[in-house]
């Protein structure tokens, strides 16, 4: 098979904002406890953080992390989490049925965030709670004054303001499942007042508000469009929710999934785009894609799960190949809408549904997700250009015509490498490329990485991680093997 690949210097999608590599971290399962915190690991430092773990992520070079939640953060007293760690209440968690110790707090979270190098993306509880709490942690995160919550914050030993910038107003919160879900009228009003009262604390910070939790709800739309229409001035992104799944066995279909993110994306522009219009706005409202993933594989094992545990192990999907080409084509999707999608979460970083696994007491390990995250997150930044693809295409169930080949390029910031990131779906066929690189005169392939050659369900375990990524030689001519994840590098002489 032919794939022609055309992109040109000028025709500029966006810069890429780093933030559409973030990722996240919900008090849900291991994610924390045993995940990133162990204070009994041989490899925990001076305050319990696995050393192991923290290596991994910084490798990711992950720029911002989303925390406490997810559908736990819709219960959360962030009150709990602070102060004498004896001191502080074991609580139960109505997201997951289980117990939350509070031994991990704002506190311990953003010290774990300034190791890693990364951006703390904080989300406020708005199912249980309200502004008044809200505004109070913004007070507690970010505010130097003289005041009762900034100076608790002292109290606890962090002289220094967190500078905690991007904020989640709640989340899901039209979700039968989210504690307090609310109304689209109900939500709109509480996330604006809400939002007024953190910015009156702290001008500087920007807030997301909750979209609909997917395109598949019945509120999806209307609700955006009220939101919208009642917070237009204080709302800074519209955040978006999407996981995908191969239950039913269909490859083909399965690997056809960015289409469905990438019409959810441009439905929800538009909604955001209308909105502008009717208020004659000069502001644009950009996108938090802030959780993405294929997640599915653990649903059954998690209903078996007792409750009232400590971090028992939940949504831990064990990830094969095909899920590692879907999440490179949701990776190329969301860089193909960098012009509106700024911020980006895969859903989630450690133990839940997540590229990096760990074992309680023994080793970190990578599961296939990681290879096309890793690859787009350290070599993906700069400008996206739009990226041209002349293939043939196929059907599954209701999607027409799904390119065999999905790809996109970016330029880095100093324009000496240009990287291309490629996905062949192709199940049988090769796809020989045909590249037309315009205004790249002397820019040569110097680099190739891939994951290919395995069986799509090919898993990684503790023991077993032979999944990964391998260099392959590169030269004038460029194919990508059938089902392939692929990131190619031209430099300059
Ligand atoms: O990421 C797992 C869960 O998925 C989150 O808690 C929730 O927001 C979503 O439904």
């Amino acid at each position: 098979m032919k794939a022609k690949i055309s992109i040109s210097k000028d025709r500029v999608i966006s810069k890429i904002d780093d933030r559409l590599y973030g990722s996240f971290i919900e008090h849900l399962g291991r994610a924390v406890y045993t995940g990133i915190y162990e204070p009994g690991h041989e490899t925990a430092d001076d305050m319990g953080f696995r050393k192991d773990v923290l290596e991994v992520v910084k490798s990711m070079n992950v720029p911002l992390v989303r925390y406490p939640g997810g559908n736990f953060v819709s219960g959360y007293h962030w009150e709990d989490g602070i102060g004498p760690k004896e001191k502080r209440p074991k609580k139960l968690d109505l997201a997951w049925s289980t117990i939350e110790t509070n031994e991990v707090g704002i506190d311990e979270f953003q010290e774990w965030a300034k190791r890693v190098g990364c951006e703390v993306m904080m989300a406020v509880n708005l199912g249980t709670r309200g502004a008044e709490d809200a505004k109070n942690l913004v007070e507690y995160c970010n505010l130097n004054t003289d005041t009762y919550y900034a100076n608790l914050r002292k109290q606890n030993g962090f002289e220094e303001p967190f500078a905690i910038r991007t904020w989640c107003l709640g989340n899901e919160m039209d979700g039968p499942w989210q504690m307090g879900a609310k109304k689209p009228m109900e939500y709109a009003r509480l996330a604006v007042e809400t939002a007024k009262m953190m910015k009156w604390v702290d001008p500087s910070i920007e807030v997301v508000a909750c979209g609909s939790s997917g395109p598949f709800m019945p509120t999806f739309g209307e609700w955006e469009k009220t939101v919208l229409q009642e917070g237009y001035d204080q709302i800074d992104y519209i955040s978006l929710h999407s996981y995908y799944g191969n239950p039913k066995e269909n490859t083909p279909y399965f690997l056809g999934s960015s289409l469905i993110m990438d019409k959810f994306i441009e439905n929800v522009v538009k909604i955001c785009d209308e909105v502008k219009e009717e208020k004659k706005s000069e502001k644009t409202v950009n996108l938090s894609f802030d959780e993405w993933n294929v997640w599915f594989h653990s649903n059954e094992q998690d209903k078996k799960q007792e409750r009232w545990q400590i971090a028992p192990p939940l949504l831990e999907d064990i990830y094969n190949v095909e899920d590692a080409l879907v999440v490179g084509t949701l990776l190329i999707t969301l860089l193909r809408h960098a012009d509106r999608v700024k911020i980006g979460c895969l859903a989630q970083l450690v133990n839940v549904i997540a590229p990096v696994m760990t074992e309680k007491n023994g080793k970190v390990w990578l599961q296939t997700i990681f290879y096309p995250f890793f690859h787009t997150s350290v070599n993906g930044r700069g400008t996206a250009l739009t990226t041209d693809v002349e293939v043939e295409t196929y059907k599954a169930e209701e999607l027409e015509a799904i390119p065999y080949v999905d790809a996109m390029t970016v330029l880095s910031e100093d324009e000496s490498t240009l990287t291309l990131f490629a996905v062949n779906r192709s199940l049988t066929e090769t796809a020989d490329l045909d590249l037309e690189l315009t205004g790249f005169e002397g820019y040569k392939p110097v680099r190739m990485e891939v994951l290919d050659g395995y069986d799509v369900k090919e898993t990684n375990s503790a023991e077993d991680q032979h999944v990964a990524s391998r260099a392959k030689e590169v030269g004038e001519k460029i194919s990508l093997a059938p089902l392939s994840w692929n990131m190619v590098q031209f430099r300059k002489d």
